[in-house]
This record gives structure tokens, sequence and C-alpha cells, in this order.
């Protein structure tokens, strides 16, 4: 202590004597006395061009050494500005003395005059009023006041400073009105920054400020309308925390040139809107906590706003759904705040966005967060889901993040991608390395005149004495094979490369406890083989198979690759497997290899309709064309219990079937959230189970095995298209265009004949369609019934099935029934059938 003081004193002894040393009444007294009598040492030397003040750091002289430029920034200077020190500097410009603890202005302050262009006092403590001496400094450029505790009111002489470019009195205790002075007299004005004050009252009309760009007067006490801040100058509007309540623009207000809003905590009603044009540059954007602010479209118009990084609409009383146009247009989004709102409806995917920030908890949410999304969280700054009804599958986050976001939603993973059961269960893990290539070869070489341009359908067989194949090892594909497993495709082979077959988990729904694996599918389908291959469909080949327990299944390849993510396509097969209905072909399993889905199927041990119509064998088929087939081959091992025609050539089978049909299409379409729409049905979709029960199959794979550049696949088999498809490329497939399809299929029970190249009477027709709503048309239906049932029935129905047929297959979608009245309809046909239920 005694040792300090006495360096104090010395220091002190030291400085008085220095300023004395200086000639009184020079700007080198004056600054000395500051530093002096502030008890701080004059700062270091910055330069030896020239001796005394002048050369201090901080101090810039003229030519003839008077100081036009003291900045004292951050010294840790304290106390009140001493009188006779730098309000005696007549020649200077710039005076800064932010960043200390001074406490009080010099009343000599005022007398600096007419140069002065710049005063910064910013964080200090300084209290008292802001005087109208203000107004002194004519030439004043930038006042910056900020961080004091400068009280009273903003001094009206402020509005004679022509030349002021920044006015910045934030974080003071300013009150009363902004003076209507100043946004008339100071029409530089650039920025103006009155945040956090006390001021109140109206916001004035700034348009005569011509210059501003910024204006600041956040977390003050105004209220009324804040149609004075939107002139089409300003880029930064901040009104946040306040009292403001009408959000008026003037009329012809775009904000072309607003990027930054924010109208955060204040009372606001009624809804801001976005028109045409409006805010077309804003960056950022923030009206939380104004609850009554909108009850409408604010989302949807935001959406227009492209440039948009910043979006923060918490507790804005929001409702309605997040639009998917989001993740389309706003592609720059860094924040989405839309937390403590009424926001209904399912998370679009928003994985296209470049979010650091997602805030969506407290809200109305439902559904399963995509998996897109979830995948993109651990490169987040920040997200919460909480206080919502979601499903999340949340295997890569961990519990506590879990917890922190994701309070009330609900953990659900798909069995599939939670492969840790299957370890547990399965205690051999040994590497199992298998290249196994499957092989089929092209079939119609042998039939290359039928390889006509539309009807030409790849069909895949697979040659076993003569090894056409190109054989794949494994050895050369490891190199573009990612992970354990991976399926490769080409036009004519399938290739399971499998190292460790008995880690992929085989999904059976009804028997969740005998965790089958990849491997079991490959004993039970013989690693795949020909033997046991039933069908090429549509989405890829179909196998025959017995998983242990003795359970018949056939084994669907979708071959065709996805843009869905693994775990949304699991999610999409188990709620599949959900879907039971008497006339569907329930699914039993799934299992996910690498890029392939397999879909596992009951096995339907009576075939197809199509085996059955066109009296064709069970064996290996194509599903694709309806040219001529030949089926020498088809007793490879593969069952054929020939489904006779006697028995089910009947009317009242075939009403059955269509009847079966059409109520499994009805529950597709009416009676499941979402509604499924099959997009391919046809006779070799509908199969029959051990009771000669009709079961359509194939229902929402579409989905699972569906791409973007496959068009194919999103269409129908050909001769089952509606028309609307043939006329553009990007038709949706509806509930309208299964019906369409219902209808072929259901001329063709009655018909008998193939939807495409058949043999047609009496017409030129070249398809079914056209040549029996002809007939039926010009009223000869009862001349097209199929010869082999006419005698079993009443021609009467079968005609009124005709009618029902040619009603679904109409032109326009919106003129067929849907599947519902078919239904109806139908069994109205033939009332001793429909009593059965
Ligand atoms: C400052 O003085 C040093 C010696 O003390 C000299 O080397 C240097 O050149 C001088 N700098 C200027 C700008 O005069
Ligand atoms: C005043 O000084 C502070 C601290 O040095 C600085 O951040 C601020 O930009 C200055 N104000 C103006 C208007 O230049
Ligand atoms: C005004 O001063 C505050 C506190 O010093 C600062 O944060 C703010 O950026 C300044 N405003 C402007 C427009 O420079
Ligand atoms: C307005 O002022 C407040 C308080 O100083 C600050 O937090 C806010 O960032 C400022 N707004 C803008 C747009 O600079
Ligand atoms: C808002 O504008 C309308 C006319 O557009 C005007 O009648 C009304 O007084 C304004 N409200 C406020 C609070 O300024
Ligand atoms: C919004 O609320 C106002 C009353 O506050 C009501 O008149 C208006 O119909 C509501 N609009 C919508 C879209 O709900
Ligand atoms: C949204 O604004 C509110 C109020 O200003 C604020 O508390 C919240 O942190 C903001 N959210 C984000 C993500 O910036
Ligand atoms: C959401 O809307 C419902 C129904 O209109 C209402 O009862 C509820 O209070 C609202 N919740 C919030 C947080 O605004
Ligand atoms: C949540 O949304 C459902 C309908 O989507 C509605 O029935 C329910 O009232 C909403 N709940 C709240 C708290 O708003
Ligand atoms: C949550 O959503 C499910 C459907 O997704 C619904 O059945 C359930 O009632 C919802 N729960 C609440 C509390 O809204
Ligand atoms: C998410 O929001 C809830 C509700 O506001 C809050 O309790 C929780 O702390 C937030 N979690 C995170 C991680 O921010």
């Amino acid at each position: 202590m005694a040792g300090g003081g006495w360096a104090l004193f010395l220091f002190l002894a030291v400085s008085v004597c220095c300023a004395a040393a200086q000639e009184p009444n020079t700007d080198a007294f004056f600054l000395s006395k500051f530093f002096s009598k502030l008890g701080r040492p004059a700062p270091p030397p910055s330069s030896n061009t020239s001796e005394g003040p002048c050369s201090w750091s901080g101090v810039f002289c003229d030519g003839e050494g008077r100081v036009v430029s003291f900045s004292a920034a951050g010294m840790g200077l304290a106390g009140p500005i001493p009188e006779d020190t730098v309000g005696k500097l007549a020649h200077l410009e710039r005076l800064d003395l932010s960043g200390n603890r001074l406490t009080a202005l010099p009343d000599d302050l005022w007398e600096l005059g007419a140069a002065l262009t710049e005063l910064n006092l910013s964080g200090n403590a300084i209290a008292g009023a802001l005087t109208n001496n203000v107004g002194n400094f004519a030439r004043l450029r930038s006042l910056d006041v900020s961080g004091n505790a400068f009280a009273g009111v903003l001094p009206p002489a402020l509005g004679s400073l022509a030349g002021l470019r920044v006015l910045n009195a934030s974080h003071n205790k300013f009150q009363g009105q902004i003076p209507g002075a100043v946004v008339s007299g100071c029409e530089s004005l650039v920025a103006m920054d009155l945040s956090y004050n006390a001021l109140d009252g109206d916001l004035p009309d700034l348009s005569l400020l011509r210059s501003l760009s910024y204006l600041n007067v956040s977390g003050n006490r105004l209220g009324g309308s804040v149609a004075g801040a939107f002139q089409e100058q300003l880029m930064v509007i901040d009104l946040s925390n306040n009292g403001f309540s009408g959000l008026n623009f003037s009329t012809g207000y775009a904000g072309s040139s607003l990027t930054y809003l924010d109208l955060s905590g204040n009372e606001f009603q009624g809804e801001f809107t976005v028109v045409a044009g409006r805010f077309r540059n804003l960056k950022h954007v923030n009206l939380a906590n104004n609850r009554r602010l909108s009850n409408g479209s604010l989302l949807v118009s935001m959406g227009g706003i492209s440039g948009l990084e910043y979006v923060n609409l918490s507790s804005t009383g929001l409702r309605g759904q997040i639009p998917a146009e989001f993740s389309s247009r706003l592609v720059g989004l860094k924040v989405l705040d839309l937390s403590r709102n009424n926001i209904s409806g399912v998370i679009p995917d928003l994985s296209s966005l470049q979010l650091q920030v997602l805030d969506l908890s407290v809200n109305n949410l439902t559904g399963e967060i995509p998996v897109t999304l979830v995948k993109k969280l651990p490169s987040m700054e920040r997200f919460n889901f909480s206080y919502n009804n979601l499903t999340v599958c949340a295997s890569e986050l961990s519990p506590e993040a879990f917890a922190a976001a994701f309070a009330r939603s609900r953990n659900d993973c798909p069995i599939a991608v939670n492969p840790d059961k299957i370890k547990k269960h399965r205690g051999k893990r040994k590497e199992m390395k298998l290249a196994l290539a499957i092989v089929l070869s092209l079939f119609f070489a042998a039939l290359g005149l039928l390889c006509l341009a539309v009807a030409c359908r790849r069909r895949r067989k697979r040659c076993d004495t003569q090894p056409v194949v190109k054989q794949v090892s494994f050895k050369e594909e490891s190199a573009s094979v990612s992970g354990p497993f991976a399926f490769q495709t080409d036009s004519t082979t399938w290739v399971a490369d499998v190292k460790v077959a008995t880690s992929v988990p085989v999904v059976i729904f009804e028997k969740p406890l005998l965790s089958f694996t990849f491997a079991d599918l490959l004993a039970a389908t013989s690693n795949f083989d020909r033997g046991t291959l039933l069908a090429e469909g549509r989405f890829g080949p179909v196998y025959r198979g017995f998983l242990p327990g003795g359970f018949q299944v056939a084994v669907k390849v979708l071959v065709h690759g996805s843009v869905m993510e693994d775990q949304d396509a699991a999610r999409e097969l188990e709620r599949l497997g959900r879907i039971k209905h008497p006339n569907l072909v329930p699914l039993a399993g799934y299992c996910l290899a690498g890029d392939q889905r397999i879909a596992i199927y009951e096995y339907m041990e009576n075939g197809n309709l199509h085996n059955l119509l066109h009296d064709l064998p069970l064996g290996v088929q194509t599903t694709e064309d309806w040219s001529t087939d030949t089926w020498e081959d088809n007793n490879g091992g593969v069952a054929t219990e020939n489904i006779t025609p006697e028995g089910t050539a009947t009317w009242i089978f075939r009403h059955k079937i269509a009847l079966g049909a059409a109520r499994a299409l009805a529950f597709l379409h009416h009676g499941c959230i979402p509604q499924i729409v099959h997009r391919d049905v046809k006779p070799s979709s509908i199969y029959f189970d051990s009771t000669m029960e009709p079961r359509l199959s194939d229902f929402g794979l579409s989905m699972v095995a569906g791409t973007n550049t496959d068009n194919d696949l999103l269409h129908h088999s050909p001769g089952y298209a509606p028309p609307e498809f043939s006329n553009s490329e990007n038709v949706m497939a509806t509930a309208k265009s299964d019906v369409y399809s219902f209808g072929v299929v259901l001329f063709e029970l009655v018909t008998g004949k193939k939807p495409l190249g058949d043999e047609y009477p009496d017409r030129k027709e070249e398809s079914l369609v056209n040549w029996a709503r002809a007939m039926v048309k010009a009223n000869l239906g009862s001349s097209i019934i199929d010869p082999k049932i006419r005698d079993t029935g009443l021609e009467r129905q079968m005609e009124e099935a005709l009618q029902v047929a040619y009603l679904c297959t109409a032109e326009l979608p919106s003129k067929r029934p849907a599947m519902q009245q078919i239904v109806g309809l139908l069994k109205d046909i033939e009332p001793k059938v429909a009593e059965q239920d």
C-alpha cells in the first residue's frame, strides 16, 4: 500500500510538473491538464516527428501544431471531464472519449464551437441532460452519446445540425417524445439509433429524412402507428420492443430497399401483408411476440421473398401449415423460428435450406419429422421441436439432445433401421462374403420380332447352361460398393454383394421375435435361384421362398432405386404392413439391403387373374407385356398347380373378382389416410388366396420403388393407363386413374379379351376399351360377353357390368365414379354375392 501511494505521489508530482512545464493556454497545456486532472499519465508518443502532445497517440495536430483530433477512448478515465481542458481546444474537429468511466460534461465543452464534426462520448457514465447547447456544433456530422446515463428530453436543438449523419443516443434514459425538430432539421441523417431509452409518444413521420437508411428505436415506449417509419429510403428498421399497434404502410410503399425489419415485441394487430413485390429484398424479418398479429396467410406470403435469411415469427398467433414452398423458394434461409404458435400439419422437407437455427417448438405439428431434415440436425447450431405431436427416429441423437429438443415427441424408428435387435439375437457374426449374381438373360432375343417400339419391354430370364451373362465378381465391384452391402443393377443382372448377410434384418411384422436376416432370405430362395423365380414384374423379380418355420412367402426385389430415404421407405413399408383388408394381399415384411428394398408378401398359391383369364400356367411370366408369350420353360421347379377354368369360368366368380378388387381399391382410396393410389391395377395384380378369394397386390409400392427418372413406374401398365396419361408427361396418378384401370379390368373380366392387341370382332379398334365402349354405346353389349361365361349367368347382369366399366373408363377423370360408388353398383348387379357380407 505504502509503496503504491508513493508511486502515485511521484507520478502526480511528475505530471503536474510536466503540465506546469507547458506554456499556459496552449493546446498542449490543455491536454496535459486533461490527463493530469484525471490522474493519468499522458499517452506515449506515437511518432517522433514532433514534440509534445502532437506526438501522443490519439492526438493529431494541424500544420500549426493545433490539436484537431483527440481520442482518449478506452483509457479507463474516471470522473467528470475537467473544465479548461478539452473544452478549450479551439480547433478540435474530432473528440472521442468513448469507453471510459467519465461522469459529467464540463460547461466549457459547448465552447468547442464550429469546427467540431465528430463527438463520441459513447460508453461512459455521463448523467444529466443533454442540453440545447449541442446546437452550437453547427458542423457536427456524428454524435454518439450512446451507453450513458443521459436523462431528460432529446434536445430539439439537434434539429439545427443540418449536417448530422449519425445520431446515436441508444442505451440512455432519454424521455419524452422524439422531437419533431430532429426529423425536420437533421436532413442529412443516415443512421439514427435511439434504442433503449424511455421515449414515448408517436413515431414522427420520417419522410423528410431523405438519406436515412438505418433507424433503431428498439426498446422504448413508443406507440401508435408505424406508418411514418416505412419510407422507401430505409434499409434497416428496428422498432422492436415498443408499444406500437398500427401496422400501416402508406400507399405505394414497396419497401424495395428494406433488408432488415424487426417489429418484434409490440402490440401489432391484424395481418402483416407482403403484397406482390413489396419487401422483395428483405433478408431479416422478426415479427416475434406480437400475439395478435396474424391469423392468415403470413407464412405463405413470406414464401415469396426469396432472399430471406432470417425469419422469426415466434409467438405471432400463426395458424395453418408450413408451406412446402418454403423449401423450394427460401433457399438461403438460415434461421427459422416459428415457435409458440398454433401451426399444424406436417413439417415439410426443409433439408434443402441452409438452416442453422430451426425452432418449431410449442406448436400443433404432427406426423414424422422428415428423415432428410433429421440427418442435418447434427450440423446445425440449434434446433427445437419440443411440445408438438411429432414422431422422429432419433437414433443418431444423444438422449440428452433428444430430451432437450424433442420434449413430448415420440422416438420411433422403423424396425429395420435399428439393427441392434438383430445383433443381440445373433451371436455368430462370421463374415460371410458372398457375391451373388442373379442373371436374367434377354428372353426376347429369340422373339426379336416382338420388340416393337411401345410394346417392347425387356423380359429377363435366366439361362442356366450358357452364361450369356457377365459374371460380376465381388472384387471387381467392391471399389464402387459402399457400406457393408450393396446391390448392383443393370439391365440384365442384379447382384447382391452382401458381406454380412446375417447383419441385415428381415422384418416380418407378424413374427417380430423370429428376427430373420438376409441370410435366411438367401436360404429361403436358394440364393435367389431362378428355380424360385415366380415372376418378373414391373418393380423387379419376385421369388418364392420358405422362411424358417414353414412360412411361405413371395419375395419381391424392388430393383429400381427410389429417391426415398431408407428410413422413410422402411416407415412406408411398415405402414403398408399395417394395412389389412380381406381383398388385399398382405405385406408380410420387408428388408433393406443396400440400395435394394425387398418386399415380402404372403404367398398366394392360386396364381393371379391374368393367368386365370388367359389360361396361362402359374410359372414364370412377365407382367409387363401382353403380346404373345411362350411358356416353354415354366416347369423348372415352380409350383404349377393349374387352376382349371372349370368352376372358375363362371359369371358368379368373375363378379366376385370384380367386387373384391373394387372393395380393395375403395379401401385404399377411402379407408387409408393418407390415401393410397395403386397406380398399377391390372389382372396380374389380382391374386387368389387358398380359398380363391381375390386379393389385390402391390399397393403402395410405387412410392418405395419409384424414381423420378423412371416415369414408367409412375404410370400404369400399357393398356390400363387412362387417356390423360398419353396427353401429358407430368400427370399425377389419382384415385380416378385407378378407377379407369379398374374399368379396363372389368371389361376384361366380362369379355375375356386382353386390353391391347387382341381380336375385337366387328370393329377395327386397337384397344379393348375403345371397342367395348363403342359396343356398349351402340347397345351391343351382349354380343361382346366372353363365350366362356355367357351361359353361366344372366346376360342382363353382365351387360350391367359392362355399363359400370363404361362409366369407369370415361374420358374425363371427373366423370368417372368413385370406387365406393362402384362397389355399390357392382353389389346391385348380383345381390346373391352381395348378401354374403
Ligand atoms: C524516430 O526516431 C528514431 C530514433 O530515435 C529514428 O530512427 C526514426 O527514423 C524516427 N522516425 C521518424 C518518422 O522520424
Ligand atoms: C464511438 O466509439 C465507440 C467505441 O470506440 C465506437 O464503437 C463507435 O463506433 C464510435 N461511434 C461512432 C459514431 O463512430
Ligand atoms: C449505437 O451505440 C450502440 C452502443 O454503443 C451500438 O451498439 C450501436 O451499434 C450504435 N449504433 C450505430 C448505428 O452505430
Ligand atoms: C437496435 O438496437 C438494439 C439495442 O441497442 C440492438 O440490440 C439491435 O441489434 C439494434 N438493431 C439493429 C438492426 O442494429
Ligand atoms: C391506417 O391507414 C388507414 C388508411 O389506409 C387510416 O385510415 C388509419 O387511420 C391508419 N391507422 C393508423 C393507426 O395510422
Ligand atoms: C383474423 O382475425 C380477424 C379478427 O381479429 C377476423 O376478422 C378475420 O376473419 C381473421 N382472419 C382469418 C383468416 O382467420
Ligand atoms: C426470435 O425473436 C425473439 C424475440 O425477439 C427472440 O427472443 C428469439 O431468440 C428469436 N429467435 C431466434 C431464433 O433468433
Ligand atoms: C390454438 O388454437 C386453438 C383452437 O383455435 C386454441 O384453443 C388455442 O388456444 C390456440 N393455442 C395457442 C397457443 O394459441
Ligand atoms: C391441433 O390441431 C388439431 C387439428 O389439426 C386441432 O383439432 C386441435 O384443436 C389443435 N390443438 C391446439 C392446441 O391448437
Ligand atoms: C397426435 O397425433 C396423432 C396422429 O398423428 C393423434 O392420433 C393424436 O390424437 C395426437 N395427439 C394430440 C395430443 O394431439
Ligand atoms: C425447446 O423449447 C422448449 C419450450 O420453449 C424449452 O423448454 C426447451 O428448453 C427448448 N430446448 C432447447 C434445446 O432449446
